[in-house]
């Protein structure tokens, strides 16, 4: 039997997509009110364990993931590279092979996405993308499922991305190609994402120089921080990023119901204001919760459950 990995939102097609946000919002509303550390009725991963790799930090994937496998009745053993063999040069390969024979299914945070891919072709369980340079599918799907439960369908949206042409835009172009709504992003010259990142977008995303442009009648704005894991922390980027900053001013251009999205971290006044992040139009603890939802449904699509 293949093995379904989720490195993209591609591996799930539109279909399987669909359906892992249907199974999220029942899930999700079948627990409300219960303690997090739970397990869902019918535990369906009873029995599995969670590999959750880091070689980047994180807050939110690796409690979420933590809290997703015990919800769905599984079990997460959690290692960073920086105590791990991993980090030591061990390979991506032979950590793949070892993982696999102790866990039933892999999230790899990592740089390279070339890392990523060696760990699929290695391993014989389900892998996970938990974010590399290139792309951040988990995020999204979490996003996607914020979009519908603020009461908006996905096809037909004006989508607004504002500063930096980074992984967690590439992705959302992925969704808005694979999901059919359109994505505009406003990025500065140097910081727009790269041609093949677009082409996901199956003609659904296009880049402008103008932020007013972009939040034009939109009904979602996004960003992320200017500087993401890895990168250095460079004067020059942030005076390029500054009229990309997402304002009241510039939120007022958007429809009047339009909502705010941020994976976070967030760091208040560079990318955004801290009037509109945490204003009423901002959506981001909500968000960040259902990378909780979200996860379990991928877990479960993984596993051949769902979709
Ligand atoms: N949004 C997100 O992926 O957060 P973490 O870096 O905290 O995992
Ligand atoms: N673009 C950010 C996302 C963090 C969740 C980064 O890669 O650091």
């Amino acid at each position: 039997m293949t093995i379904r990995h989720f490195l993209s939102l591609s591996d799930a097609g539109a279909d399987g997509i669909a359906a892992m946000l249907a199974d999220a919002l029942d899930r999700k509303a079948a627990r409300t009110g219960w303690p997090k550390g739970k397990a869902d009725a019918d535990a369906p991963l009873a029995g599995h364990t969670l590999a959750l790799v880091f070689e980047k930090s994180s807050t939110r994937t690796r409690v979420s993931f933590d809290a997703a496998i015990r919800q769905l009745g599984g079990a997460p053993v959690v290692l960073d590279s920086g105590t791990t063999q991993l980090g030591r040069g061990e390979t991506v390969a032979d950590t793949a092979r070892v993982l696999s024979g102790y866990c039933d299914a892999i999230m790899l945070r990592t740089d390279d996405p070339a890392k990523l891919e060696e760990m699929a072709q290695y391993a014989t369980v389900p892998v996970i993308n938990g974010l590399t340079d290139g792309s951040h599918p988990c995020q999204i799907m979490a996003d996607l499922l914020t979009i519908i439960e603020s009461g908006k369908a996905l096809p037909g949206l004006k989508v607004a991305w504002l500063g930096d042409g980074n992984n967690v835009l590439a992705s959302i172009i992925e969704a808005a190609g694979l999901m059919q709504f359109d994505l505009v992003a406003a990025c500065p010259q140097g910081f727009m994402p790269p041609e093949r990142d677009l082409a996901l977008g199956q003609g659904r995303a296009r880049v402008v120089a103008d932020p007013r442009e972009a939040v034009e009648d939109a009904d979602i704005i996004v960003t992320d921080t200017w500087i993401s894991m890895g990168q250095l922390h460079a004067e020059t980027k942030l005076a390029a990023m500054m009229p990309y900053q997402v304002t009241a001013a510039l939120m007022a251009r958007a429809k009047p119901d339009a909502k705010f999205l941020h994976c976070l971290p967030a760091h208040r006044g560079e990318e955004v204001t801290a009037e509109i992040i945490d204003g009423p139009q901002s959506l981001i603890w909500p968000e960040a919760e259902n990378r909780l939802h979200s996860q379990k449904s991928i877990l479960r699509w993984c596993f051949g459950q769902i979709g």
